[in-house]
């Protein structure tokens, strides 16, 4: 299982340890530049292990100073030690020993941010998946569970804050200016649980009763100064405590749970145990500061680690081939706490949207692998879209298949069965296997099948008879390292609706199995017939989304207009708004590519969608209008509705030879289009979705500032005067309102008077909070067309760029390569060149920076071909470079392989 540089991980190599360790001491002397760490470990050779095999330790950039055999300095025969490596022989064939490790370490030059780093000040630690290893050797493998005790002795002044895991023991002066505190650790973790946090921070405290009654003290520390941002956090927290009480009946096991909030973070944040580290843009909010969806990312993440502590910590992963076990089920955990919160037909329209875009796409390219992988170069490079949301995707899917009473049994039983356990997801399933007497073997290939499966539809109807028959064929395709895939059980909840868009109710059925609304896909086609129906039934299909799969069923516009305004199912409806929009989309995009592309934006490009499919246009814009209109609905669905499918959507749907401006062209040319047809409502909706009530983040208020913004952007699209989204910057009172209207200005009127002063005033207003100016400088980044380049190039020499700050590189080179498709596929190439010698840059500071970075490229093969060849040429640069870190040469081999 040891992960040398550049060799291969597999999962059919597995095997336990031989050594089990029964406890650790850890004491840090921390100093910015030589932080010393005292490791004592207590091992035992464990049963029928092999009585002569060495003890074989982690590193990762190590300096061993000192090493201690039962507290005597062992004889340097019996040890070797290399940076990454350190291996002790001759040790006992069953009784206890002690171990005495001394590393050397600097967090101040720890710049990829793994390890015990320092962030303004701050010193603070990220352990997973493998940087324990870079404070002391260790077996850094997330099925060795022991329990911790943890010295730190630092500075007072500079630390008056010394944190670590579990409960606090103690704390005394500590010589010459110093203090030290010490903390224990009951439950067993494995060593990416670790964390230790130092520093000088402000505090914001609460207190939280559970279920049986203890008291919980709650902590949330964030840079001095801005405590009352955290407050949002708090009662999220707060929620979520509770939320996992009554649905999950997990009760947490710590005295205190504390939160720090750090400014230089990878990820958003960190579940340690009962010390969670975060990236502050996902605690800190308040109204003048935080968007709506700045609110509902904090309430989502704060859930998600919080619910961690049952699901990752008290159940760990076996190795990190099981990473979906602990990822995957603790988002459809937060999941359905945030659609409990909200609203869940809402949430699940925004959970699918954002896996299309982004899982979907992995899921069809060079970067594919399995929900649970077999094999990994860098295990960084798997906490991806497809272990978490597709992760998250299978869970739901076990809990439609068993319904919510065997779903809840199961996990029940999983968490009876496995608390203390480093588990699998063959255990996970068992469980449900169990409690529900179902053969879930088929279904496990959603583990183990990489790629989204294509599901074919047709359906048939014959009145004589009164049989409605659907034919069903599924196809999984090829992904690397699987060229042949076996069929999967693909549970599709469905509905019948009547010419008038009320249910119709089948006799019977036959062909296979179907439960309630959901319908079991087995086979590799299979055709299901229902019996006794009056009149021709309008399908509904995969209702709520319930299976990750594309559907090609060829609806007509009137069924699907059906479907969008009268299915009981929101995300039906939504999705057949989708349906009708996006055929319109991609042959308006087929047809004004290449040729308008040399005429620039005219209106000739205007029309090119309704002439495209006249008919579709024109019951897109109906359906659509009547939906945004209707009062019954909640706000928040009707924003959704007129958020149209993206730039991204089209190319998805388009497939190949992808021609990024033709599509922008063709969706602008929609947007217009419907800007012209609503504008009557539109200008009502701008009105009446107003409020002047003080700003709540509340999903009610949120939904109607969502649809009052949507309704403003076609507005003033349709007036092609940047004029309304100047006045609505001036009176906006609230960061969403600020942001909507800067980003509408910025982005159709770049070169006006009205986006300048809007960006100036934006960028003094908010001059000292980086939050913030991290949407000063995203929102450039996106603006769409060949002057995006140079736009990011000087924004790169402006003062408030720091290339250190991983918030602020993915604010303006992440949203450069990930949201701006026609600025950052230019024809020319220069933005792939460009982003290359960045790449090369940022590897050399922070590896899991640069190669979350380069995926940005993963979707090179489905561009027209003279675009792709220069990407493909890019990607060779970064090959061919010497020193390249495991993370960038694991992606870019991938990226670039067959
Ligand atoms: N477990 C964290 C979460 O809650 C993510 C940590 C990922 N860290 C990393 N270095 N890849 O999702
Ligand atoms: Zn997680």
């Amino acid at each position: 299982m040891r992960t040398e540089t550049g060799q291969v991980v597999s999962l059919a190599d597995y095997r336990p340890t031989d050594f089990v360790l029964e406890r650790v001491d850890l004491t840090f002397e921390l100093d910015p530049t030589e932080t010393k760490v005292e490791t004592r470990l207590i091992f035992h050779r464990r049963e029928g292990a092999d009585p002569t095999a060495p003890l074989v330790l982690d590193g990762d950039e190590l300096v061993l100073t000192s090493l201690l055999f039962d507290q005597i300095e062992i004889d340097p025969g019996r040890y070797t030690a290399t940076p990454n490596l350190l291996t002790i022989r001759d040790l006992p064939a069953a009784e206890p020993f002690e171990i005495t490790i001394t590393t050397l370490i600097n967090p101040e030059a720890n710049t990829q941010l793994m390890g015990l780093y320092r962030s303004n000040g701050i010193y603070c630690t990220q352990c997973e998946a493998e940087g324990f290893r870079r404070i002391t050797y260790f077996p850094d493998r997330p099925d060795v569970l022991s329990v911790y005790t943890v010295n730190i002795i630092a500075d007072k002044a500079a630390n008056p804050l010394l944190l670590s895991n579990g409960n606090f023991l103690g704390g005394a002066g500590y010589g010459e200016g110093k203090h030290f505190a010490a903390w224990f650790d009951p439950h067993p973790k494995p060593s990416y649980l670790f964390a230790l946090v130092a520093g000088d921070l402000g505090l914001v405290e609460d207190t939280f009763t559970t279920l049986s009654g203890r008291e919980v003290a709650l902590k949330i520390y964030v840079e001095h100064g801005k405590e009352p941002r955290a407050s949002y956090a708090m009662d999220a927290l707060k929620r979520s405590m509770k939320w996992d009480e009554d649905v999950f009946g997990r009760e947490y096991d710590l005295d205190i749970f504390m939160i720090v909030a750090v400014s230089d973070f990878n990820m958003g944040a960190m579940e340690n145990k009962g010390l969670n580290v975060f990236n502050d843009k996902y605690v800190l909010a308040d109204p003048e500061t935080a968007t709506d969806a700045d609110y509902a990312n904090i309430e989502a993440i704060i859930a998600h680690e919080y619910f961690h502590n049952w699901t990752g910590n008290r159940i760990t992963c076996r190795d990190w081939f099981q990473l979906c076990l602990k990822e995957g089920l603790t988002v459809y955990r937060d999941h359905q706490f945030s659609a409990d919160q909200r609203s869940r037909a809402v949430k699940r329209i925004a959970e699918v949207r954002h896996l299309r875009a982004e899982q979907f796409v992995e899921d069809s390219g060079p970067l594919a692998h399995p929900v649970r992988p077999n094999t990994y170069k860098e295990i960084n490079n798997f906490y991806t879209t497809t272990v978490y949301e597709k992760g998250s995707e299978v869970t739901g899917m076990i809990a439609t298949i068993l319904g919510p009473d065997l779903f809840k049994a199961g996990m029940d039983l999983y968490f009876e069965r496995h608390d203390g356990d480093a588990a699998t997801v063959e255990d996970f399933v068992a469980c449900f296997a169990e409690v529900s007497k179902r053969d879930l073997s088929q279904f496990s290939l959603w583990y183990n099948q990489a790629g989204t499966p294509n599901v074919t539809v047709s359906c048939a109807y014959d009145v004589g008879a009164g049989l409605f028959t659907v034919d069903l064929e599924q196809v999984v395709p090829p992904t690397p390292g699987q060229p042949n895939k076996q069929p999967m059980h693909i549970p599709l909840r469905f509905g019948l609706l009547s010419a008038a868009g009320a249910p119709l109710a089948a006799a019977g059925v036959e062909g296979g199995e179907v439960s309630g609304d959901v319908l079991h896909l087995t086979e590799r086609r299979q055709t299901f017939r229902f019996s006794g129906i009056a009149e021709r039934p309008v399908l509904s299909l995969n209702r709520g989304f319930s299976a990750p799969v594309v559907l090609h069923f060829k609806q007509d516009s009137a069924d699907l207009a059906l479907i969008a305004s009268h299915d009981s199912d929101l995300f039906s409806r939504w999705q057949a708004l989708s349906d009708l929009a996006l055929p319109v989309l991609c042959e308006s995009a087929r047809q004004t590519g290449g040729k308008v592309a040399a005429k620039g934006r005219g209106t000739k490009a205007k029309s090119a969608a309704v002439a495209a499919d006249p008919a579709a246009a024109v019951a897109l814009t109906k359906s659509l209008l009547s939906i945004v209109g209707d009062d019954s609905l909640e706000p928040a669905f009707r924003a959704q509705a007129l958020a149209l499918p993206s730039e991204a959507d089209i190319a998805r749907e388009l497939g190949s030879n992808i021609d990024p401006d033709a599509i922008h062209r063709a969706r602008q040319a929609l947007v217009a289009e419907i800007a012209r047809a609503g504008l009557d409502l539109f200008g009502q909706l701008v009105e009446g979705m107003a409020s002047d009530a003080p700003y709540s983040p509340d999903a009610a208020s949120a939904g109607r500032r969502a649809l009052k913004n949507a309704a403003l952007g076609y507005l003033v699209q349709a007036a092609q005067d940047p004029a309304k989204a100047a006045e609505a910057y001036d009176k906006a009172d609230n960061m969403t309102d600020l942001s909507h209207a800067l980003g509408v200005l910025v982005t159709y009127f770049p070169e006006t008077e009205a986006a300048q002063a809007a960006l100036g005033n934006f960028q003094t207003r908010f001059a000292g909070n980086a939050l913030v100016l991290d949407k000063w400088f995203s929102v450039q980044a996106s603006i769409p067309g060949d002057g995006a380049l140079a736009r990011i190039k000087a924004l790169m020499s402006n003062p408030g760029f720091n290339p250190a700050n991983p918030n602020r590189v993915r604010a303006l080179i992440g949203s450069f390569a990930f949201s701006n498709p026609t600025g950052f596929h230019r024809a020319d190439g220069a933005a792939y060149d460009f982003m290359a010698e960045q790449i090369l840059l940022i590897d050399k500071r922070n590896p899991q920076l640069a190669a979350r970075l380069l995926t940005s490229m993963r979707t090179w093969r489905m561009l027209e071909p003279t675009r792709a060849e220069k990407a493909k040429a890019a990607l060779s640069t970064i090959e061919k470079s010497s020193g390249l870190s495991n993370d960038v040469r694991d992606i870019v081999e991938r990226m670039l392989k067959g």
